[in-house]
């Protein structure tokens, strides 16, 4: 069995996508509202996988009955891996690891699908430091082939094969990077993402404009402003708030206009209102 904690927008997918190659999945999170907000998206992302004859009508059905939501950490007791995808603050996540470190049994993997923070420190929360590695899912996680494997400090070779073939075994492409803020995927998104939003900030052009110039441009499949909507405003934010701190340059600063939209509750697709609205 695989455990998920966080059924948010990458929660939901990382547990569609174990329960697709066959794992039972756990999918925990603070309340039973979101749970089943959570089983509604996911039953909707794999009807469309039915529509695209992707999938059968009959194995979305198996998908998602493979798949138990629960508010009780100890639901995941005997879960060989859980990936937390809880929201990116590093005292939520340190404190949910120490829950993690109680109620799963001793050989689980704990691993954080975190866009930012340090595994090391994550893995500090913890007496099992060898166990527990960075697994990043990209978004939308049923479509997007990567997932940046990264390494603790302490990570084992053994917790690091186990992670590597279980991404593979689900059609996954892993690529192994060392322990860093933001890793290599959002050293170098979220530091363009940020220079875009700041384009719009100073009236250099509008987000069309800043869009346009960069699909059609540089080949990007979507604008910057449009992936910061879909990425979630207050996860950019948190993101260029860790590069900031923890590479200790002032060129990673968060763009005011990026901390303004957060504070006023526009966080892009999810709240109906970024940069566009939805
Ligand atoms: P989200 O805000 O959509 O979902 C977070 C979920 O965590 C919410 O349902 C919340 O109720 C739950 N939660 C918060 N504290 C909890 C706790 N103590 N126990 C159980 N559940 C708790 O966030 P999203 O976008 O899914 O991000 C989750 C993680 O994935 C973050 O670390 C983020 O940086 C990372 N990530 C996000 C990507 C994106 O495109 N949004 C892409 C890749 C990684």
């Amino acid at each position: 069995m695989l455990g998920v904690v966080g059924a948010g927008t990458m929660g939901n997918g990382i547990a569609q996508v174990f329960a697709t190659y066959g794992h039972d999945v756990v999918l925990s999170d603070l309340d039973e509202g979101i749970l089943q907000k959570a089983h509604g998206t996911i039953e909707k992302s794999l009807s469309r996988f039915v529509k695209k004859e992707r999938l059968t009508a009959d194995e979305a059905a198996a998908i998602l009955g493979r798949i138990r939501t629960s508010t009780a950490l100890g639901s995941l007791a005997d879960a060989e891996l859980v990936v937390e995808a809880v929201v990116e603050r590093h005292e939520v996540k340190d404190r949910l690891f120490r829950e993690l470190e109680e109620v799963v049994q001793p050989d689980g993997i704990l691993a954080s699908n975190t866009s930012s923070i340090w595994i090391t420190q994550i893995a500090s929360a913890t007496k099992r430091p060898d166990k527990v590695i960075g697994m990043h899912f990209m978004n939308p996680v049923p479509l997007m082939k990567l997932v940046e494997v990264i390494r603790g400090h302490d990570t084992s070779d053994e917790t690091t094969e186990r992670v590597l073939e279980l991404a593979r075994s689900m059609d996954k492409v892993p690529v192994e990077v060392n322990d860093s803020p933001g890793f290599v995927s959002n050293r170098v998104l979220l530091p363009m993402i940020n220079e875009a939003i700041y384009c719009l900030h100073e009236g250099v052009a509008d987000a069309d404009a800043i869009d346009t110039v960069m699909k059609l441009g540089m080949a990007h499949p979507m604008g910057p402003l449009a992936l910061a909507d879909f990425i979630g405003l207050d996860v950019c934010e948190a993101i260029m708030e860790v590069l900031h701190r923890d590479l200790g340059d002032d060129k990673y600063r968060p763009c005011p206009l990026l901390r303004k939209m957060v504070m006023a509750g526009h966080l892009g697709r999810k709240t109906g209102r970024g940069f566009y609205e939805y």
